[in-house]
């Protein structure tokens, strides 16, 4: 029985100490809405859903980790404030996309919640949460918020995922093996929920509510950047006008945004930036390549991959 006072903190208390738990190296992790979180996320996510609010005006960008986060939140925040910031002297040149572009999860877990809450619209904020788990309000189809997701061949993924692991994150020597990482993977054992789910959740997302999620892949890219940011400036509804496209702004931004530019910042090759876990600025460059996999995984393992997640996505009109 809950007492009658019980404010959210003891409420998200009381709920986590109810859930199924388990220690994975140093780090405990709960299951909560078909996702094992680590604690600290969890309570992010349980404010997140209590407590944002959300503007019809707000952009979202969603993805699984290490499939082009960074990437798109050059690309959305140089399209959307193209108005305000010359490209010339922009932002972007000065700071880390990270620091441009809030984490939502990030802050709710740290309780800054309130910069977000600040921060003038229209908001672009990040996260890797679960569609699944995306508070009612933001779902809901009279939010208005748009939501922006980028994918990427989970081959990679794993592959980008475990040179963050290894090298970055000594805390958590269980995953710093390839093959247990790869093994984990497999199984669907991973931070965010399994890679299947969290892409088929936004995938779905994208065909019943198509003016309200978009669903890039890093691939299209990184083969035609400027078509993908005309689409994302089109779908924010704040397309480039004949009169930009003529002055060159696309590809401006294209040129702003890209992995050899932004790598060789001087921002973004010192210092280090985050919320729940403070990385490197270089750590969010490595190769911006497609098909890295090829150096790190067997003809074998790279079919047993595929050949799982072609199970998981069957149905769904969604290919890899
Ligand atoms: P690799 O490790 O394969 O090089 P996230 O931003 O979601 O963490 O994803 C990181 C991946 O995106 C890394 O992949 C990184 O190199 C790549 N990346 C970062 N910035 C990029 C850019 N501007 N263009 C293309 N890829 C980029």
């Amino acid at each position: 029985e809950a007492p009658e006072d019980e404010g959210d903190h003891d409420r998200d208390r009381r709920l986590m100490s109810s859930l199924p738990a388990k220690v994975y190296g140093k780090r405990r992790y709960l299951e909560y809405q078909a996702t094992w979180w680590p604690e600290a996320a969890l309570q992010g996510v349980l404010a997140i859903q209590r407590r944002f609010r959300p503007r019809p005006s707000d952009v979202l960008l969603a993805s699984y980790p290490k499939s082009g986060t960074t990437w798109m939140k050059a690309l959305v925040f140089a399209i959307m404030s193209r108005k305000v910031y010359p490209l010339r002297d922009h932002p972007l040149l000065r700071l880390n996309p990270h620091d441009c572009v809030v984490q939502l999860l990030g802050a709710y877990a740290t309780g800054k919640e309130a910069v977000v809450e600040a921060l003038p619209s229209p908001r672009i904020m990040a996260s890797h949460m679960p569609f699944s788990t995306l508070p009612a309000s933001v779902v809901d189809a009279n939010s208005g918020c748009k939501i922006v997701y980028v994918w990427r061949d989970p081959k990679d993924v794993l592959v980008s995922l475990w040179h963050y692991y290894s090298k970055l994150r000594p805390e958590e020597a269980h995953l710093s093996e390839f093959h247990d990482l790869y093994e984990s993977f497999c199984r669907g054992d991973t931070v965010f929920g399994p890679w299947w789910d969290n892409v088929l959740g936004y995938f779905r997302a994208s065909v019943e509510m198509p003016t309200r999620v978009l669903f890039l892949r890093y691939e299209d890219m990184l083969e035609d950047t400027a078509s993908n940011v005309v689409a994302i400036a089109d779908f924010l509804g704040c397309p480039f006008s004949a009169e930009e496209e003529r002055a060159g702004v696309v590809d401006a931004i294209v040129k702003l945004c890209s992995f050899e530019e932004l790598k060789n910042l001087d921002t973004n090759m010192s210092g280090s930036n985050g919320l729940l876990l403070k990385l490197p600025s270089s750590s969010y460059f490595r190769k911006g390549v497609a098909g890295d996999w090829m150096d790190h995984m067997t003809r074998e393992m790279a079919d047993r991959i595929d050949t799982i997640v072609q199970a998981k996505l069957q149905g769904s009109d969604l290919e890899i």
